[in-house]
């Protein structure tokens, strides 16, 4: 159930979306920000407001993986599934992950501390297997080993991560695929090694 507060900043949304056309997608997505998620609470108040059916409202949200509707967690760890993770071991840093956090993909812990997702290609596939936290710190080269450490950070603190900026990344994920001979050292890194053809993973 809504709190007060939160029944007002969605009140406070749809009193600046009054009379706009086509603003149901900015209105669900500014209720999410507001509010962490899509509660059928403010989904009935969405569809009252802007004179949709409630059916309407459900469908438009649901069709984007982007809107959630149930409570997420403070913490959202997505463990990169995508084709050159997976030969990775990525499924094991995946198991990994749901043990130490006592959850299941999709789930998220009781403290709602942490939310754990699977994603497809994060865009560095040549620091496989990949998992992010909240779609800003990356950790690369993955083993389940390394999980429990990532878990002990994200519970704690949430601050210290692998690589630390998107430059970083990048200038990672070059070398990488230099050594690896992906890329030549004179062409321009691609930022996913599937995208471009990764020999032996059966892309052109
Ligand atoms: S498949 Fe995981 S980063 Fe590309």
């Amino acid at each position: 159930m809504l709190q007060q507060e939160e029944i007002n900043k969605v009140d406070s949304i749809l009193d600046d979306a009054s009379g706009q056309r086509g603003i149901l997608i900015a209105v669900l997505q500014r209720v999410q920000e507001k509010v962490g998620y899509l509660p059928e609470e403010a989904m009935k108040m969405i569809a009252n407001r802007l004179s949709l059916s409630l059916t309407n409202v459900y469908g438009v949200a649901s069709f984007y993986k982007h809107f959630h509707f149930k409570p997420r967690g403070k913490n959202v760890v997505k463990v990169c599934m995508g084709t050159a993770c997976h030969v990775r071991g990525a499924k094991a840093v995946l198991t990994e992950m749901e043990a130490k956090l006592g959850i299941k993909e999709g789930e998220t812990t009781k403290d709602l501390s942490v939310t754990l997702e699977t994603v497809g290609c994060v865009g560095c596939c040549a620091l496989a297997p990949v998992a992010t936290v909240n779609d800003q710190d990356l950790y690369g080269e993955l083993n389940p080993k390394m999980v429990d450490d990532i878990v002990s950070t994200v519970r704690s603190e949430h601050g210290t991560h692998v690589y630390s900026t998107d430059q970083h990344l990048r200038s990672r994920c070059a070398s990488r695929q230099v050594e690896e001979g992906t890329i030549g050292k004179g062409n321009a890194p691609s930022p996913c090694l599937l995208r471009h053809g990764m020999p032996g993973f059966g892309f052109p």
